[in-house]
């Protein structure tokens, strides 16, 4: 196993683990420092190109993002998702894993599922493959609003149950998105490998955002969402002052010029 996954397992119990998401060099290299993991997530699709769904999301351009997210990486885990269909039997994923490996040069993929992939899962494993898994709610398979999870008894126990197969199939970590606070506390403290929550509650190993939200560049009103920064302000005024010194002529000034 990477000794970068081992670190991250061994965080569980002692120390917060810090993931957000990137889908360019220069959003990678500016979080890098700060990160343990980076998540190339299948959310640039609704993030970057305003999909209503990831499931239009494609493989290339998973790979494109991610190639450029690589160059600003030096330090954190690099995880890309496995978008939608290009995981629905062991060959293909197989197959679609290792392209993705290969051309990024990523550290680990993620899927989204439990029982339904855990054969899938753990094929990958087996041909060294590692994965991180995604459970609570699925974009990929979601229909209608997102909801939390684990509100209904029979719900809570299947997540749970699923994140206990997956442990075993080998996954090294679990994004928990929408779950139920103690049901993320239950999972987090039966399980070996470190969950990572997303409007999971503190209780989960570490966290993840969505680096868009966390900055302030999408105006977003999730009720999980902490807003970290404000880019939207600051590009709207960078912009304002742009157009303000071209209209008076101030810039380009001389030292601008060749
Ligand atoms: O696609 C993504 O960014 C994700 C995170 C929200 C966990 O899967």
């Amino acid at each position: 196993m990477l000794q970068k996954i081992k670190n991250i397992i061994n965080k569980k119990n002692k120390s917060k683990i810090i993931c957000l998401t990137a889908y360019s060099k220069n959003v990678a290299e500016a979080i890098d420092p700060y990160t343990d993991i980076i998540l190339i997530g299948d959310s640039l699709g609704s993030v970057l190109y305003n999909y209503t769904t990831t499931k239009k999301v494609t493989l290339h351009s998973m790979i494109e993002h991610s190639k450029s997210a690589r160059q600003g990486i030096k330090n954190s885990l690099m995880v890309v998702d496995m978008p939608y269909r290009t995981y629905n039997n062991k060959s293909e994923a197989l197959r679609n894993a290792k392209k993705i490996i290969k051309q990024t040069k990523c550290d680990a993929v993620k899927l989204e599922g439990g029982s339904s992939i855990s054969k899938i899962i753990e094929h990958l494993v087996k041909n060294k493959i590692a994965v991180m898994g995604h459970l609570g709610i699925l974009p990929q398979s979601a229909k209608g609003k997102f909801k939390f999870k684990g509100k209904e008894p029979r719900e809570r126990k299947k997540i749970l149950n699923d994140a206990k197969l997956l442990q075993k199939k080998g996954v090294f970590s679990i994004v928990l998105e929408c779950v139920e606070k103690t049901l993320s506390k239950e999972i987090t403290s039966v399980l070996k490998i470190p969950t990572i929550g997303i409007g999971s509650s503190q209780h989960c190993d570490g966290q993840v955002l969505v680096i868009d939200d966390l900055i302030g560049l999408n105006e977003t009103k999730i009720k999980f969402v902490k807003k970290f920064g404000s880019n939207k302000k600051d590009i709207r005024e960078a912009a304002y002052k742009f157009k303000k010194e071209v209209l008076s002529k101030k810039y380009p000034a001389k030292k601008h010029s060749y």
